[in-house]
């Protein structure tokens, strides 16, 4: 009788979806199993090329698509890039018309506005542009730890910090499956470098995979649930992690609850039978002998079709409940592309970084009419990075535009001059170009060169200089250390042009067009202001003015440390740093040459990354983790720390003092005791984004720290433990602006 009723029970609680599915799953066979286990491939083109066969023109240009049972009326799903916007072809061979896509701000740029509403709302928007092309799963976001500023997707990545980085992707993830387009967290997990990015074995301790690389994964998963997920190329500690059963199902599913489909990146792993056995349950994009390894494995009798068919659940699963599958769904090419334009615009300004502004240099005072504008990234702006996570937008508003909308004026000779030398300049660089991925790198063109009579004719003619520096990055390559620097003429374009100006009591703003940090500390006092637009989609330009005409109020803070010097970061020892090694990332396997920062890279600073590592040591920082300025000042009152056994509430009263309303991020830090094991300087725990508070305005904003965030993970117990003791619960303006220390103990 019991089991009988088990039985109703267990059968009556499944739904009509998972019953359809158990028939199917019946009725395939062994082959069609491994079918649609296995995406329909792009036969080793790049992943911007779609895929093959009669799925590739249903969205020309999307990453990937899984396969069509027609014998049993199972239908696909179409896969596209990215953490950006929706990555697609913008014109196609077979349809008039054109498929543009909107370049919203880089990833970097969402975790500089701390704002988790905003990135929600940019995910709705980049869901609802996927759902209006037929693409069912946006692969993005992106999310790996920044453990080195020369890492190539940086860009497209958050955080040096997993809290940060978590709640950043968790708030994109539920933004992009609002209305029931899937995401895909990337790339799972530790995946902090692009050299050799498909070979490199990642030597980690168990303590800094653990509280560092996974931990953003784990708060994603519990507060975004995700509908698929992406495993990352990588070995972690000699073994694919897309064939690691511990990571894939043991920590992923068990611990965080994920309950949708994991996938390969593109090519990763090698033992489709050890994908199977791990829970990787889709591999992308595809190929034959991956089908024909799964069919021979089970019949050989390696691979429990257990494992075959859970995958098949967990993918079909997807497919039903993916929007063009839902009953009666259309799409019709044609999203909101203004609305859009709109949001991203808006966006980014949350996310630039005013790190200088002295003598109230900025916003421009209303008197100034024209500006000189200097630098080729003025003109030739920078939406966004290279690689799966660009977008083919319909255009990108230059800092020139941007500007002249804004209602100033530029010189149209030297602006004739600066286009046509970009112009000869990448022509140039890209006749140069010999890495095999030649048409994934953004080539850009070197600095215009100024003569002093070229600027002292600028200080005539305008009121106010700009500088704009460039730096792209993207998939597939690491940045050179020398891209950290600025080179000879920017240098010189910066020191005359600083030079010149001031001496005719003129003012100076440089702003950052940039993709990863680069070095500041040795300019940083020339101008009057230094603002960190990084690289802010396709309305950069107008996002950009919008800050400088004080239109809008910057209210970003960094997500990364500056450093002074690459040689002052932890991990430097320990990255492929101008590795002239071949970089082989995509699609072909480098012999394993035991190379150190190529074949296998050891992350010996453990935990110790990013302000973990500087503030631990008391290194010195061009700016902190943390930092941005406002045009205008808050003050920290009041602060209540009420604590139970479960969580710590702070309160802490936040006073617009300026005269411009703005909005503050209010972070709070914490210091553990670190008796039996180490523990770093301070760790981000809480942090919120007020209002827009007008001048005099009063926000109270309460942080929640629940008593087992404050937990390190002791590698020798294997588990979570919470030290007894004093712990330091610092209210702060940035991680180097603490402007209210509280104690609790903790028994
Ligand atoms: C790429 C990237 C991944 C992307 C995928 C599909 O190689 O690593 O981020 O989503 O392949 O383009």
């Amino acid at each position: 009788m019991i089991a009988g009723a088990v039985l109703l029970l267990a059968t009556g609680c499944k739904s009509a979806l998972d019953k359809k599915i158990d028939k199917m799953i019946e009725q395939m066979t062994l082959e069609e199993k491994a079918r649609i286990i296995v995406g329909t491939g792009n036969e080793g083109r790049w992943v911007s090329e779609t895929a093959v066969g009669d799925m590739k023109d249903v969205v020309p240009g999307a990453a990937g698509t899984t396969c069509p049972i027609e014998r049993l009326d199972i239908p696909f799903v179409i896969l596209a890039d990215g953490p950006a916007g929706v990555n697609i072809d913008s014109t196609r061979e077979h349809e008039a018309g054109t498929f543009y896509c909107t370049h919203f701000p880089i990833g970097t740029v969402m975790s500089s506005t701390w704002n988790t509403e905003l990135v929600e709302n940019v995910g709705q928007s980049i869901g609802d542009e996927a759902m209006h092309y037929g693409v069912d799963v946006v692969l993005g976001p992106g999310m790996n730890i920044h453990r080195h500023p020369l890492n190539g997707r940086n860009f497209e990545y958050y955080s040096e910090d997993p809290l940060l980085t978590g709640k950043t992707a968790a708030a994109m993830i539920r933004g992009i499956q609002a209305n029931g387009v899937g995401a895909c967290p990337k790339h799972f997990a530790a995946n902090n470098q692009e050299t050799n990015r498909m070979g490199n074995d990642v030597q980690v301790s168990q303590r800094a995979l653990r509280e560092i690389y996974l931990k953003g994964f784990e708060i994603a998963v519990r507060e975004g649930h995700p509908k698929t997920l992406m495993t990352s190329y990588n070995k972690i500690n000699g073994v694919s992690v897309s064939e690691r059963r511990d990571l894939v199902t043991e920590f992923l599913r068990d611990e965080c609850g994920f309950d949708g489909v994991v996938m390969t990146d593109w090519y990763g792993g090698d033992h489709p039978e050890e994908q199977m056995k791990a829970g990787n349950d889709l591999i992308m994009p595809g190929q034959q002998w991956q089908m024909d390894s799964i069919v021979n494995a089970v019949n050989a009798g390696r691979l429990d079709i257990k494992y075959v068919d859970q995958s098949v659940r967990r993918i079909l699963k997807l497919i039903y409940t993916s929007p063009r599958n839902e009953p009666g769904h259309t799409y019709d090419n044609h999203p909101d592309l203004k609305a859009h334009a709109t949001v991203t615009r808006q966006s980014a300004t949350e996310g630039m970084v005013l790190l200088k502004n002295e003598g109230q240099a900025l916003p421009i005072a209303h008197s100034v009419k024209e500006v000189a504008l200097f630098g080729c990234a003025s003109y030739d702006f920078i939406a966004g990075g290279s690689g799966s996570g660009d977008v083919r937008r319909a255009y990108t508003v230059s800092m020139l535009e941007g500007l002249q909308n804004a209602g100033y004026s530029v010189d149209p000779i030297l602006a004739t001059r600066y286009n046509d030398f970009v112009k000869k300049s990448i022509a140039e660089n890209l006749s140069k170009v010999t890495t095999r991925f030649a048409d994934m790198v953004r080539i850009r063109p070197n600095e215009m060169p100024l003569s002093e009579s070229e600027i002292a004719a600028q200080v005539q003619r305008a009121d106010y200089a700009i500088i704009t520096l460039g730096r792209t990055c993207g998939e597939y390559y690491d940045r050179p250390s020398s891209d950290f620097e600025l080179t000879d003429v920017e240098r010189a374009m910066m020191e005359n042009v600083c030079r010149l100006f001031h001496a005719a009591g003129k003012k100076v703003v440089v702003v950052l067009n940039i993709g990863g940090v680069i070095e500041t500390q040795s300019w940083k006092q020339l101008p009057d202001a230094i603002l960190c637009a990084w690289q802010p989609g396709q309305e950069g330009g107008n996002s950009v003015a919008d800050i400088l005409s004080g239109r809008q109020n910057p209210s970003g803070k960094l997500p990364m440390t500056f450093p002074i010097a690459l040689t002052d970061i932890g991990a430097n020892a320990n990255f492929p740093v101008d590795q002239t090694s071949e970089n082989v990332s995509v699609a072909s396997r480098r012999v394993d040459r035991g190379e150190k920062n190529v074949d296998f890279t050891r992350y010996d600073e453990g935990i110790y990354v990013g302000y973990r590592w500087f503030d631990s040591r008391q290194v010195e920082v061009a700016y902190p983790f943390g930092y941005g300025l406002s045009y205008t000042t808050f003050d920290y009152a009041n602060v209540k720390v009420n604590q139970s056994s479960k969580n710590i509430k702070i309160a802490v009263d936040i006073t617009n003092s300026g005269k411009t309303a703005g909005k503050e991020v209010v972070q709070l830090y914490v210091a553990a005791p670190g008796a039996s094991m180490d523990k770093p300087a301070k760790e981000l725990k809480a942090f919120a984004k007020t209002a827009e508070l007008e001048p005099g305005q009063k926000e109270t904003v309460e942080l929640t720290v629940a008593v087992d965030d404050l937990c390190s993970f002791d590698e020798n117990l294997n588990k979570w433990m919470l030290e007894p003791g004093t712990y330091k619960l610092m209210v702060a303006s940035s991680s180097r602006d603490i402007r209210h220390t509280e104690t609790i103990n903790i028994r």
